[in-house]
Order: structure tokens, then sequence, then C-alpha cells
């Protein structure tokens, strides 16, 4: 799918200098193509997770708007927005997000899950992506006994599990070994090879690799570097 965000910004409340208020991401147009890595870094705090946030349907933009296929987000009811963010956005938050009271495989079949049951299917590929992820033995085990990387590896397959049309991964390696982090980043890729549109916030110079267009963003600031 396409995700296009038109003239975005998103202000905050917060002393910055003089003012009160400031922007964290200043106004902006950004896409995202359906079979493409799109790579995004930049110093910290320089606005990236606010954007995907706002990419993300999660934080409104103070200006502009975000369109998934041409449906603009934002102008959705509360409920349609759930239901298009689940069914179509894959979404690694940059914090841990896991539903505490349930096992790692049913946090990953959630999205799945939420509008009705996961197929055999759905269920199959889950315990694959786990697999892969060299997460299978976890596959029925509560989130709070995991470390960071497990918790982040669980997320990671939660978000491809669903097969988005667009993945949103908010330093989805940071806390990964060389080799989760190649398997992620050959899952990211065999994502866009089925059309998925790929946003990967990343420090991580081998990462920036896999994407076919690098973008910068510091102070709210967006440039394009290749
Ligand atoms: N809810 C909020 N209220 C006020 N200011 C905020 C809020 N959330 C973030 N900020 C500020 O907005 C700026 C951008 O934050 P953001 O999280 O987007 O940065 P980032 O580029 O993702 O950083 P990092 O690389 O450390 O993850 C920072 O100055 C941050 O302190
Ligand atoms: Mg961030």
């Amino acid at each position: 799918m396409r995700l296009e965000a038109k003239g975005i910004s998103r202000r905050y409340f917060r002393n910055k200098g003089s003012a009160n208020t400031f922007f964290a991401v200043k106004e902006t147009d950004f896409v995202l193509e359906p079979g493409r890595i799109t790579a995004l870094h930049g110093r910290s705090g320089g606005g990236k997770s606010t954007l995907l946030q706002m990419l993300s349907g999660l934080l409104t933009p103070t200006t502009g708007e975000v369109l998934l296929d041409g449906q603009s987000l934002y102008t959705l009811q509360d409920r349609e927005l759930s239901r298009l963010r689940n069914a179509h956005l894959g979404v690694i938050p940059q914090g841990k997000a896991a539903v505490g009271s349930l096992s790692v495989l049913e946090n990953v079949l959630l999205p799945a899950q939420l509008y009705g049951q996961a197929d055999e299917q759905t269920r199959k590929e889950a315990a694959q992506l786990l697999e892969r992820l060299g997460m299978a033995e976890l596959a029925g085990v509560r989130p709070r006994e995991l470390s960071g990387g497990e918790l982040r590896r669980m997320s990671i397959a939660r978000a491809l599990a669903a097969k988005p049309g667009v993945l949103l991964a908010d330093e989805p390696t940071g806390d990964l070994d060389d080799l989760n982090t190649k398997t992620v980043l050959d899952l990211f890729a065999e994502a866009a090879d089925r059309g998925c549109a790929v946003l990967l916030v990343t420090h991580d110079r081998d990462s920036l690799s896999v994407a076919q267009d690098v973008w910068r963003m510091d102070a709210g600031v967006l440039t394009h570097e290749t």
C-alpha cells in the first residue's frame, strides 16, 4: 500500500529556549511507496518517533494529513481508524509493547484475532516467524519472562504476522545481536518483495544499506539523502 503524508507537522508544549511550544516535526511531505524500504536516521530527539507515530495513526498531526491508499486517517472515527490500522499497518514501537496476560504466540496473533479468529494458515505463519526469530521455544511463555531483545523480536513478529500493507518500525534492531539483526532485515526485505511499504527508523549504518531511500531528520526537519 501507499502511505502519504501531506504537510504534516507536530507541535508540543514544553519550554524550549524562549518559547513554550516547539515543533518536534516541522511541516513536511513524505511518501512510503509499496515494495520499497525507506530508512530514516538522525540525532536523538530529532523527531523520528513523532513522525512515525503520526504515520501510524496514533498521533494527530498539528497540521496536514496522512493518507493510506488515498484514505485520510485522521478524518476517520476512532473505531474505523482502529480497524484500518489493525488490518493494514504493522507497527513496531520504540518502547516495549506487550499484553502481559497473553503468551508470546497469542501476542503475535493479536492483530489477526482482534476482529475474529486467526485461520490455520496465519497460525502456521506466526509460528514460523517466531521460529525464524529464534523464539520457537518461547511461544508459550508470558512477556514478563522475556529479555529486552526477545520482547523486541516478539513485537517484530507481531507486526509482520498480519502481513501489513505498511510496516513502520522504530529502531527495531536497536537491542538485537548481529544474527537476529540480519534475520529482521531479511524479513523486512521479504515484506517489501510482497508489496509492503516499509519505514525503518535506525541508527545502525548497516541497516541503512537495505533501504532504497534514506532520509535524515534533525530538529524536526526532514531531508532526503539518497
Ligand atoms: N509528548 C511530548 N510532549 C512534549 N515533547 C515531546 C513529547 N514527545 C516527544 N517530545 C519531544 O519531541 C522531540 C522529538 O522526539 P522524538 O521522540 O520524535 O525523537 P526521536 O528522533 O525519535 O529520538 P530518539 O532517536 O532518541 O528516539 C524531543 O525533543 C522530545 O523530547
Ligand atoms: Mg525515537
